[in-house]
């Protein structure tokens, strides 16, 4: 049996609000940890959220910006280990670089250097496949180059994942990066600008409206579900592994016009998509993780079929929203 270093540990985790670092604080609780301290400014975050456990007095929640690093100091001073989750979205980083570097760059390299001050023992820094890009190979390992990404949000968790080793190399700053594939399940962003397709398509569920696809669904990505991820981040804490990169995706292909095919199956919907010319260019057309080297060094494995999870998202977002109306 591995050793638990979670218990009596302190853990903080900057966006713990968020949809994918709640799971994970979700995941610690019941490795005992002495205290989890949560840093997150809500912009994406929410209270709901968090409430499984906000009320658990083990977790010190503070509504803060990382950006304000005598916050961020105090949240970090006095933790063993790190899950550095706070983060804007690729579009929000397109649409304001200066926002994205701020959070992106200048905060994740102050939680570098305050890791490095405070001798904390192991960040797990949360990164993207957005770094590869288009990537080279199919499933693709973590060895392809980050060369082909376009986007200001892959390169700055590029970055991010070479801060980290370099603060390994000058200062022994123990840390793993995860490349999450695409991210989904309960507690995803379900409003506003940048809305994942599945939750626009739930909603023609609900409403009885044909789904539109745009270009010809057959753009692909790799799904993977949002316990999964957070399971891997408390597998890659507990690992004996150190200066090391790791897709974590289903590695499964699933073509956009797949997904709506599943989502349309567990929602026992007969409606057909409509399909429309693209409206922007994705230069992005293909996503399938090479997860070997997770299952090997961390022993993680997703859990969760795709179908699974959609059902999952289906029963929560409906249960979000006014109940689908009878078809
Ligand atoms: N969701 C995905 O598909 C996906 C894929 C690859 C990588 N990631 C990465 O995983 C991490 C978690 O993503 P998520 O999907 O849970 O997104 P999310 O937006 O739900 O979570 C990020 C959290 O960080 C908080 N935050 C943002 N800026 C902050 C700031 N300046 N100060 C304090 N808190 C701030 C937000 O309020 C939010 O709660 C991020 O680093 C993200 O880049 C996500």
């Amino acid at each position: 049996m591995q050793h638990n270093k979670i218990k009596d540990s302190v853990i903080c985790v900057t966006g713990g609000a968020g949809f994918i670092g709640s799971y994970v604080v979700e995941e610690l609780i019941p490795l005992q940890p002495k205290k989890i301290v949560i840093i997150d400014n809500f912009i994406r975050g929410t209270r709901e959220n968090m409430k499984s456990f906000i009320n658990n007095p083990i977790v010190e929640f503070y509504e803060a910006d990382i950006r304000d690093s005598i916050k961020l100091e105090h949240c970090i001073a006095g933790s063993d280990y790190v899950f550095h989750m706070a983060a804007l979205r690729i579009n929000a980083c397109a649409a304001s670089p200066r926002d994205g570097f701020d959070v992106m760059l200048k905060s994740t390299f102050e939680v570098a250097e305050l890791c490095r001050k405070h001798s904390v023992k192991k960040v797990i820094y949360s990164s993207s496949a957005s770094v590869y890009g288009l990537a080279q190979h199919f499933p693709t390992p973590e060895t392809d180059n980050p060369y082909n990404n376009q986007t200001f949000y892959g390169a700055a968790k590029m970055w991010g994942e070479q801060l980290f080793r370099s603060y390994k190399f000058m200062y022994g700053l123990d840390y793993v990066a995860l490349r999450y594939f695409n991210a989904y399940g309960p507690r995803m962003d379900t409003d506003g600008k940048y809305t994942e397709v599945m939750i626009k398509w739930l909603d023609c569920i609900r409403d009885s409206r044909n789904p539109l696809i745009y270009g010809d669904g057959s753009t692909t990505m790799d799904f993977v579900y949002v316990k999964d991820i957070a399971k891997a981040n408390i597998a890659a804490l507990q690992a004996d592994v150190t200066d090391e990169a790791f897709n974590i995706g289903n590695c499964e292909e699933t073509s956009l016009k797949g997904l709506l095919d599943v989502l349309l199956k567990v929602n026992d919907s007969n409606l057909t998509p409509e399909y429309r010319d693209e409206t922007s260019y994705n230069p992005v057309s293909k996503r399938l993780a090479d997860i070997s080297k997770a299952k090997e060094m961390l022993g993680f494995a997703p859990t969760v079929s795709l179908e699974e999870g959609m059902k999952e998202l289906t029963d929560w977002y409906f249960s979000k929203v006014s109940a689908p109306a009878a078809s």
